[in-house]
Formats: structure tokens, C-alpha cells, sequence
């Protein structure tokens, strides 16, 4: 697949997308966000891929949606088309099944922020800086910044993000809780990597429900929430994998998942 906006590559069971719009700092054109959305479709059917890392380059993971393009948008054009969720990226990737790590270095805004909460852990460079800058240009966060940002660093804090617009550093990102570890810039990647080997190398089925059963805690009260992850829970013991990775730790060996 030729892409124009992206890069895409896979290091064994592991995919990288790489937004590569270096010019605009990566800010997310609708052609951009729909080439996203074409690598995800194809990752997600390849029984190959285990899990999908979405970088960008040192000095953006990406700035937000392209102004360029949205000074051009009136009311009747963003609400009839659905922008931004007219470029398949965005649904896509809440969608997608298997577990994405957003590896981000540089500046992560607006909708670059809102596309690594849509990813299911964030881990960031020691140059990385969040925010949701909306408010500074008359608008407001449009693809999950106002409602993922609460859930993950909590409202006082997500208010004050999103409501002054300032960007904040990877170290309080990390206090407050919305990447799960920094590391400096140069090992991003590495770590990037690594941390995506290791979910890959596990079983394709239970790492989905995992992911499947943690967003779940999004959507429902615990005690319905608890039910779910007890059936699917229950349903992993209908897999090969379950048999092997059993067997494997009993004869102390390493498991030989089939992802079946
Ligand atoms: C289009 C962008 C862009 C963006 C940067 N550029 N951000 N183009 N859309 N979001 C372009 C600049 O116009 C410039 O192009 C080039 O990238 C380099 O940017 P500079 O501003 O010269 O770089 P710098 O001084 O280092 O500042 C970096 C920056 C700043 C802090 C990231 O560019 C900035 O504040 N960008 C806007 C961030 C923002 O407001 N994001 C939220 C967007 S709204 P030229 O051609 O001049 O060299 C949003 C809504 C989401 O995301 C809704 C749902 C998806």
C-alpha cells in the first residue's frame, strides 16, 4: 500500500504507523486521518499483527487537526459531513481491536492529543508536551478531548487544560496519570517497540479481551462491568492458548501461543 500522509512498516507481530507530515508538524488533514484509518483496516485483518504502535516524529506526535483546513469549514459543512469522523482514522481506531500504544515525542495537541487517548496506553518521550489548545482558536476539543481527558487525568485537571489551553510537559503528564511511563527521547522508540513485543507476544485472543474488558470499565457501572470480564474471563478457557500457556508454565517452559 502507497501512502502520501503515513508510513507504515512491521517488525514481526508489530505494526508502525507513522504520521509524516513533517511540514505541518503532523497535523491531521482528513486525507491523513483517512489513511489512518486504511492501515488500520489492514493491520487489524492481518492475523500476523498483534499490536500497532501510532508515532510521529521528534518534534510532533501531531499539532492537532489541520487549521488550514478547518478555517474553510462552516457550521453546515462540519455537521453534514461529520468532521472530523468523515475521515475513517477516527472510528477506525476506536474500533480497532487489537492494542495500540501511541509512542509520542514533541508537541501532542488538540486532536494529536485526542488520537493518543483513542490509542490504549500513551508512553512519551521526555520532550513530549500535551494539551488541548482548541479554546485558543474560538473552537473546542471535537474527537474525545473533553471526555477521554477527564476519565484519564480527572476533572479539575482536565478543565484547566482544556479550558486555558496550555500545554503540559511529559512529566506531569505522567503524575497525572494520562501516559503510562516517559523515557528519554532517544529510547522512545526502543521502548516503543519492546512494549509492543511484549503484548504481541502474548495471546492474540486474550490480549483483545483485555483491552475489550478495561474499556468496558468506561461504559458501565462495576458490578455489570465485573460481569463482563467474568464471562470473558470465563471464555478464555475456550482457547488453545489457555491449554499452552498453562501447560507451558507447568513444565517450565515458554509458552508457544498460537493465538487461537
Ligand atoms: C495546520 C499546522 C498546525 C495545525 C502547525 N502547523 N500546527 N498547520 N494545522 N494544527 C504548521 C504551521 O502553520 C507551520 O507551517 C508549521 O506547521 C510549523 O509550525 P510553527 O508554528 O512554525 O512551529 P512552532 O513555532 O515550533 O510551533 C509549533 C506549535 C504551533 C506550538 C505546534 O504550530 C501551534 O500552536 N500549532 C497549532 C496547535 C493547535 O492549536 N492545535 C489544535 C488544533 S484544533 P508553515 O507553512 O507556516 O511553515 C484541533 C481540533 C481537533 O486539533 C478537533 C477534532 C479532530
Amino acid at each position: 500500500m502507497i501512502y502520501e500522509h503515513i508510513r507504515t512498516e512491521t517488525d514481526g507481530r508489530v505494526a508502525r504507523i507513522t504520521l509524516d507530515r513533517p511540514e505541518a508538524m503532523n497535523a491531521l488533514s482528513v486525507a491523513l486521518m483517512e489513511e489512518v484509518g486504511q492501515a488500520l483496516a489492514l493491520f487489524g485483518a492481518d492475523d500476523g499483527v498483534g499490536a500497532v504502535i501510532i508515532t510521529g516524529n521528534e518534534k510532533a506526535f501531531a499539532a492537532g487537526a489541520d487549521i488550514k483546513d478547518m478555517a474553510r469549514l462552516d457550521y453546515t459543512a462540519a455537521m453534514t459531513r461529520d468532521f472530523p469522523f468523515n475521515a475513517g482514522g477516527w472510528e477506525a481506531l476506536n474500533r480497532f481491536r487489537k492494542p495500540v500504544i501511541a509512542a509520542v515525542s514533541g508537541v501532542c495537541l488538540g486532536g494529536g492529543c485526542e488520537l493518543a487517548m483513542a490509542c490504549d496506553l500513551i508512553i512519551a518521550a521526555d520532550n513530549a508536551r500535551f494539551g488541548q489548545p482548541e479554546v485558543k482558536l474560538g473552537i473546542m476539543p471535537g474527537a474525545g478531548g473533553t471526555q477521554r481527558l477527564v476519565r484519564a487525568i480527572g476533572k479539575a485537571k482536565a478543565m484547566e487544560l482544556c479550558l486555558t489551553g496550555r500545554m503540559m510537559d511529559a512529566g506531569e503528564a505522567e503524575r497525572a496519570g494520562l501516559v503510562a511511563f516517559v523515557t528519554p527521547l532517544d529510547s522512545l522508540q526502543e521502548r516503543a517497540l519492546e512494549t509492543a513485543r511484549t503484548i504481541a507476544g502474548h495471546s492474540l485472543p486474550s490480549t483483545m479481551m483485555i483491552k475489550e474488558s478495561v474499556n468496558q470499565a468506561f461504559e458501565s457501572p462495576l458490578s455489570s462491568g465485573l460481569v463482563f470480564e467474568r464471562r470473558l474471563f470465563q471464555g478464555t478457557f475456550a482457547t488453545a492458548d489457555q491449554a499452552e500457556g498453562m501447560a507451558a508454565f507447568v513444565e517450565k517452559r515458554r509458552p508457544d501461543f498460537s493465538h487461537r
